[in-house]
């Protein structure tokens, strides 16, 4: 995972758990700075120059967030809210230009409760403010045949990784998370606690996947459970450019999206001289190997290869670098601190050998620098473009990020440039009209909204937002006129309110 890849890099150490006893803490309260970058993960926004919040409320249940909105709104005062705190930008809790706000921490509000009684399947209530490593935790210790598909680092919020999708290690099987969402509970700009009943359907569809920060405050989802076996496979194989590096990257992008069972999912990680396939398929070993023996033969993978475990295990080893120690997917503060930027892209078209060489040359330039690819396809890709805000559906083969980071505040120039321009290399082998991206990996350079009369306006909102939610835009900016008209929930990259219908 990303996660494994930075702490690789930069091992510093992680911040003690903060005394969140006291509900609202101002910069002048001795835990401040303590509470601010106590779930922070990116170092890039915790300088002296960023636009901090003037106050920051942790919540511990829905009255609080309740009277958060209504005290905001009474005095002027926006709202940011925070889950986990992995937001690619920060936007969760630091703005990007000058702003009065205050920052809605729900750290604190982590329930889990997990049903298997239900007639329609087992469930879970789960708050914003667990992560996704407690999830899988309390879910597979109910019933180890139990299992959620989403993301990979095990430390990221409920609250925004659902609100922008959930892609993880078992999306070609399962889909996003979000496909898994049944009802929710948020606090509207009204100040008012909603269900999925009281809501209604579209603001419904636009909460599972249209982004965090848009909508109102999400303080809980009940999400559907899924079947996994007893014995998993996972591999990590690392080829080099002198094993063939480029051939088997090359033949993947159409093999792990459409030819491989559903139940397998290979990424990809670039780095230096190196990809290195990491895979985890939901059966045992001998399963699948005389697969991948006969659609990726370039791979060479062996029974030695393998390992099996639990699906738990499974959930541990990929985001602990191979750690199978499950209990470490509850501390929620086993992240990493680094300065990192990240640019997404989708592929529908496999991309050349040729062109694989370049970005190898590409990458030979930075050493820190990395590509993560993941692929699609299998059941993510048999889900209708609008079920959901997230368009990337039918006919993509991966998704990539390229990500780079350093270890000091002041060397950030030279890895961005280098992440910028190999994104602006890639555009001619990637989505166009529009260029996908991907909500979840934020990128403040593909466009910020301009607010004119207080309200970020339809038009400047469209550049960055077609990217992100292709047709789906629209809808989104319709819901946002529906329940937020004047524009109280709102952010660099906020869906702004369109007035009239779709
Ligand atoms: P954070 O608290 O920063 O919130 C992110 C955004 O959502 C902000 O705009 C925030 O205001 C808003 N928000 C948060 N909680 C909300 C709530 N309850 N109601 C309304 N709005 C809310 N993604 C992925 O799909 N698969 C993956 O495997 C990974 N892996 C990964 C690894 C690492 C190391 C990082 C840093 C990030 C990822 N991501 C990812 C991206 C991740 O899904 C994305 O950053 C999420 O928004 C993180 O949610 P958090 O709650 O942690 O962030």
């Amino acid at each position: 995972s990303i996660l494994g890849h930075l702490r690789w890099l930069h091992p510093v150490p992680d911040t003690e758990d903060t005394q969140r006893a006291d509900r609202h803490c101002t910069p002048g309260s001795s835990n401040f700075t303590s509470v601010l970058v106590s779930t922070s993960k990116n170092s890039n926004f915790l300088t002296n120059t960023t636009v901090k919040p003037i106050c920051i409320v942790t919540v511990t249940d829905a009255s609080h967030a309740q009277a958060a909105v209504v005290c905001g709104r009474r005095n002027g005062v926006r709202l940011r809210v925070r889950s986990g705190g992995h937001d690619y930008e920060g936007l969760s809790y630091r703005s990007a230009r000058a702003e009065v706000f205050a920052v809605v921490d729900l750290a604190n509000l982590r329930a889990i409760t997990v049903s298997t009684d239900e007639e329609c399947g087992p469930t879970a209530w789960v708050d914003s403010g667990a992560t996704v490593g407690q999830l899988y935790y309390t879910v597979a210790k109910t019933n180890p045949e139990l299992g959620f598909p989403a993301g990979e680092c095990p430390t990221l919020g409920v609250g925004g990784h659902f609100s922008g999708g959930g892609i993880g290690m078992m999306m070609r099987r399962y889909g996003l998370a979000v496909d898994h969402v049944v009802d929710a509970k948020l606090v509207n700009a009204d100040g008012e606690l909603l269900d999925r009943a009281t809501m209604g359907e579209d603001l419904f569809w636009a909460i599972r996947g249209g982004g965090g920060e848009n909508f109102g405050i999400v303080l809980s989802w009940k999400v559907g459970l899924v079947k996994v076996p007893p014995t998993v496979t996972m591999f990590r194989i690392p080829r080099t450019l002198e094993q063939g590096a480029v051939d088997i990257v090359t033949k993947w992008q159409d093999v792990g999206a459409t030819l491989l069972p559903r139940d397998m999912n290979m990424m990809v990680i670039l780095q230096g001289r190196q990809a290195v396939f990491q895979a985890l398929y939901l059966g045992r070993c001998d399963e699948i190997l005389p697969t991948i023996a006969s659609r990726l033969p370039e791979l060479n993978a062996t029974k030695s290869d393998c390992k099996e475990m639990t699906w738990l295990e499974s959930m541990a080893f990929i985001g602990f670098a191979g750690n199978t120690n499950t209990s470490a997917l509850l501390d929620r503060n086993i992240g990493f601190h680094a300065f990192f930027k990240v640019k997404s892209d989708y592929v529908r078209h496999a991309i050349d050998k040729e062109v694989w060489h370049k970005i190898f040359s590409w990458l030979s330039m930075n050493g820190s620098g990395f590509l993560m690819l993941e692929p699609h396809g299998g059941f993510i890709g048999t889900i209708p473009t609008g079920a959901t805000p997230y368009p990337h559906r039918s006919g993509v083969l991966y998704i990539i990020q390229y990500i780079t980071s350093w270890p000091t505040g002041n060397e950030g120039s030279t890895a961005r440039n280098w992440v910028r321009n190999l994104y602006n290399f890639m555009g001619q082998y990637v989505t166009k009209s529009p260029r996908e991206a991907y909500i979840n990996f934020r990128d403040l350079d593909i466009g910020e909204n301009t607010v004119v009369s207080d309200v970020s306006t339809f038009d400047s909102g469209k550049v960055w937002g077609r990217k992100y939610f292709g047709g789906n835009f629209r809808r989104l900016a319709t819901v946002k006129g529906m329940v937020d008209p004047t524009d109280y929930f709102r952010n660099e990259q906020s869906i702004p309110p369109l007035l009239q219908g779709y």
